[in-house]
């Protein structure tokens, strides 16, 4: 009787567990029926909500009580402030983890910072092995570099690392635009333009997303500044909205489909992004046809209902708040559980092509030794050669007196979420020895010591902090006695750069510091005097004030590249490799002539406010109505060889411009070109700007004499503005000009086209 019982109850049990469905790419709606409405919950509110102490699972601290909760799949991450966080514990040091419901197949994804590069411990306590992972080159040189299929290359292989170290969505590109040189993260961020930083955004993606995992486009949107970052309200015109700040995500979302979308902290117009359903759902998936999932950034507001509502999919890190209150709303009715039945729908649909859902057994062993020569090659060809009066390239390997901290203590990276916990870095005073140069020998000790004695002081560097070591002024003799020792001066200028704060307009950042300031006099006029030459390196993931930019024979700038960061340089001063990158924004003659001077980072007396006054003329969009204040104009860079532009065409196709220029190397060595098409419109009936970029391409390596003709394809749609009014999109009959350009204030040849 006992054993037909037995039988009887195991018979009932595997019916049940027949009848429960596993999830798989065909059968996503009937596992949504099947979920339960925690466990629904349990999917959009990611895993940190689960936190405790050494008495198990509770409320995270300030945290109300949470509901009962499954903690199956999960495991203790150790703890950090006595806080245990819950994770799927797959992969150290990820930002953010999905919660599984093992019940219905329904498995973990492992999200993981950041655009340059994937951010995860590379050290484990109790684990022998190492996480290392490549530092690539910041965003703003990857857009400097104008090349989408540079881009596409750097970004496989920070893809392939992605996947190979187990972690399933990658927490990048970000592409804010550059609406002042203040902000915080430019860094990371492409360009003031929006096509340059939308192009750049998509090869990035398909680069990523190449490997079979996915990518979160971040932070969407209008989140140009970090000041008050968690709810600071863009007051911006739909306007602007649309041809400026949201332009670069509609064409990252049409041209590469990234998985996932990074909803921002800030507010748009009085309503935060994450509850914007105007923006998540009306404008990013009806009007776009966005197919992934939006997660919000980390601890964006937490009032969870109206996020789902607005179709905020996921809630990261998740909170226990969120958690109740979504309960709550759908309980109470508050919330229509078909809102949330939409975002549980849009994950699932990602999850079936992840690798963890698919099982990839991963090997936690990328070649990190091919994605260092990516780094390093890529680097050399976002750097941007400001000026040259005859001072590179340095062919012989010449007698270098390397001066300035960052040559010794190069900045490789920015801190925060962009940071990588990388096996080493190139410093330039490495990478030019390692080329050949001879650098002078006392000067080089001495900065080392400095540099050796200054870090045994400070903290070791870790993600959130990376400290700098404080410029030293050189005193008269060493200048004098370096100028006759060498045969050339290379003096560096740095700045470190991370998220959760703006730079400021004060010495030291934005302006050089005394201690800069002085350096350059002295070195210039003691080399000067000797004859002999002085180049500046910028290492900065941004720009600073170059009211000095007179005084030295040739500046580069060569951001924050990696690590392989000395080597890039050497290879770009030894003339290796001649410089092809071009500004992705404008350098003015002073922080008062951008547009958005007045109201960064707040609008005056309105703290948390910041009016977008300047509407569409942000970079070169205002500068082209005032060129009197521009140094270094939107697109410039030299070359180490000289190119001509000529048989520009433009030629209609349907509803498309077909558009091709020849350019040939002039020049004596051989080199590459970005080549800019920008569009003046006619007038309409709306103001417009004097021209906007349209396309670009850039040449392979021409050599002396050789040519190319480059193509390039602009959609009339694209050629249009925004009417607020009518809520359309115009495009105005009449005469179009189109530009070929080498820089935004150097057009080399136009035609015209009538539409
Ligand atoms: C940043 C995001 C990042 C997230 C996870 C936030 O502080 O704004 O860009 O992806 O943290 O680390």
């Amino acid at each position: 009787m006992k054993a037909i019982l037995t039988t009887g109850a195991l018979l009932c049990a595997m019916t049940a567990f027949a009848q429960v469905p596993q999830l798989n790419r065909n059968n996503i709606d009937e596992v949504l029926k099947a979920m339960t409405l925690e466990e629904k919950i349990t999917l959009v509110v990611g895993a940190n909500r689960y936190v405790g102490d050494e008495n198990g699972p509770g409320p995270a601290p300030g945290m109300p009580e949470r509901k009962s909760v499954d903690m199956s799949g999960l495991v203790e991450q150790p703890k950090s402030d006595g806080v245990t966080a819950f994770s799927s514990g797959r992969v150290k040091g990820a930002a953010g983890d999905v919660v599984p419901v093992e019940r219905l197949g329904i498995t973990t994804m492992v999200l993981a910072d950041g655009p340059a590069g994937l951010r995860i411990d590379a050290v484990r306590p109790g684990d022998d092995n190492t996480y290392f992972c490549t530092a690539f080159p910041i965003g703003s040189l990857l857009s400097a570099s104008w090349d989408t299929g540079l881009v596409e290359r750097v970004t496989a292989a920070m893809g392939n690392e992605v996947l190979e170290y187990g972690a399933d969505v990658l927490l990048a590109p970000a592409m804010n635009i550059h609406r002042n040189p203040l902000c915080g993260r430019n860094f990371e961020y492409y360009s003031e333009d929006p096509l340059l930083a939308g192009k750049i955004a998509a090869a990035y993606v398909r680069g990523v997303q190449g490997n079979g995992v996915g990518t979160s486009v971040k932070h969407f949107a209008a989140n140009s500044q970090e000041t008050l970052r968690n709810g600071q309200n863009a007051s911006v015109s739909e306007r602007a909205l649309r041809e400026i700040y949201l332009k670069g995500f509609e064409i990252v979302v049409k041209e590469a489909q990234p998985w996932t979308i990074m909803s921002s902290y800030n507010k748009i117009n009085g309503v935060l992004s994450s509850e914007n359903r105007w923006l998540l759902t009306d404008v990013l998936r009806g009007e776009w046809g966005f197919k992934g999932f939006v997660m919000t950034d980390w601890w964006a507001e937490e009032n969870g209902a109206r996020q789902i509502a607005a179709g905020n999919d996921m809630l990261m890190p998740g909170t226990p708040h969120q958690y109740d209150d979504i309960l709550d709303a759908v309980q109470s009715g508050r919330l229509d559980i078909r809102f949330l039945d939409d975002c549980v729908r849009r994950i699932l649909q990602v999850m079936v092509e992840s690798p963890t859902f698919k099982r990839y057994a991963y090997s936690n062993k990328p070649d990190l030794a091919a994605h260092a020569q990516v780094t390093r090659e890529a680097a050399a060809q976002g750097m941007v050669l400001l000026k040259n009066e005859s001072a590179l390239p340095l062919v012989r390997k010449s007698k270098v007196a390397l001066f300035g901290v960052p040559s010794y203590d190069t900045m490789v990276g920015g801190s925060g979420s962009g940071y990588v916990n990388r096996a080493y870095k190139v410093t330039v005073d490495a990478g030019l020895e390692a080329a050949g140069f001879r650098l002078d020998k006392q000067l080089a000790e001495s900065y080392r010591d400095y540099v050796k004695h200054e870090k045994a002081k400070q903290p070791a560097e870790y993600f959130w902090i990376i400290p700098t070591v404080q410029e030293t002024l050189i005193s008269r003799e060493v200048a004098q006695a370096a100028a006759k020792r060498n045969e050339v001066c290379v003096y560096s200028i740095g700045r470190m750069a991370g998220e959760g704060g703006d730079r400021t307009l004060t010495p030291g950042d934005w302006y050089l510091s005394e201690t800069e300031q002085a350096n350059i006099d002295l070195l210039c006029e003691t080399f000067h005097k000797a004859g002999k030459k002085v180049i500046v390196l910028l290492n900065m993931g941004n720009i600073v004030d170059m009211g000095w930019s007179d005084q030295p024979d040739a500046i580069l700038h060569t951001w924050m590249d990696g690590q392989e960061a000395g080597n890039s340089v050497a290879d770009i001063l030894a003339g290796k490799v001649s410089p092809s990158g071009k500004l992705p924004m404008t350098i003015a003659k002073s922080y008062e002539d951008y547009s958005s001077a007045k109201d960064f980072p707040m609008s005056n007396g309105n703290p948390g406010d910041v009016n977008y006054d300047e509407d569409i003329f942000v970079g070169y969009r205002h500068f082209d109505r005032h060129p009197e204040t521009i140094l270094y104009p939107f697109g410039f860079g030299l070359s180490y060889t000289d190119f001509a532009y000529s048989d520009l065409k433009a030629e209609r196709e349907g509803d498309e411009l077909k558009i091709s220029v020849k350019v040939t190397n002039t020049g004596k060595r051989p080199g590459r070109e970005a080549v800019q098409i920008y569009v003046g419109a006619p007038a309409g009936n709306a103001v417009k700007p004097v021209k906007e970029l349209r396309a670009f391409g850039k040449t392979s390596e021409l050599k002396p004499g050789a040519s190319e003709v480059l193509t390039m394809t602009v959609k009339l749609a694209d050629l249009r503005w925004f009417d607020a009014y009518e809520q359309a999109w115009k495009l105005d009959a009449g005469e179009y000009v189109i530009s070929a350009a080498a820089s935004s204030r150097d057009i080399r040849q136009n035609v015209t086209v009538t539409l």
